[in-house]
């Protein structure tokens, strides 16, 4: 497979860190391709809510603009496999879950109700 090389890794030196970062880039992405399908939002008529893919943070630290998508476990059994892998990791997740939306939280703290 061809490592995507997604970012800048140099301006006026080099990043050292080049080899682990853009490694767990590339696994994060793998993994989110293998479980979801991506599509659009669709408005109240019905129809995909386009995407600006160039709308855009300006700055040293670029990155996306908030916007709206469906992401669809591929299949039951990948579901599955994502619930129990979101469950098994709470602890780990736990300590980056300081700016949730309300939504998120409640989801957060009913999936895992059982377990604590
Ligand atoms: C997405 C992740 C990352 C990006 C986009 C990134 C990007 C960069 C860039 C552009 C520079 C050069 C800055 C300059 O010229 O002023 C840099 C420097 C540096 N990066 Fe990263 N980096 C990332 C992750 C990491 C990681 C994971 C580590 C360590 C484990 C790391 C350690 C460093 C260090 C120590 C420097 C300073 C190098 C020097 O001054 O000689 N970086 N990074």
């Amino acid at each position: 497979m061809v490592a995507v090389r997604s970012l800048n890794w140099t301006l006026q030196r080099s990043c050292p860190g080049i080899h682990l970062a853009q490694n767990s880039i590339n696994i994060n992405i793998m993994n989110l391709v293998w479980a979801f399908d991506f599509t659009a939002e669709l408005d109240d008529a019905g129809n995909p809510i386009e995407v600006d893919t160039f709308a855009c943070h300006t700055g040293v630290a670029t990155g996306p603009l908030p916007f709206r998508c469906r992401l669809t476990p591929r299949t039951p059994e990948k579901a599955e496999i994502i619930s129990r892998e979101f469950l098994e990791a709470g602890d780990i997740f736990a300590k980056f879950e300081f700016a949730l939306s309300t939504e998120d939280k409640e989801y957060v703290s009913q999936s895992r109700a059982h377990i604590h």
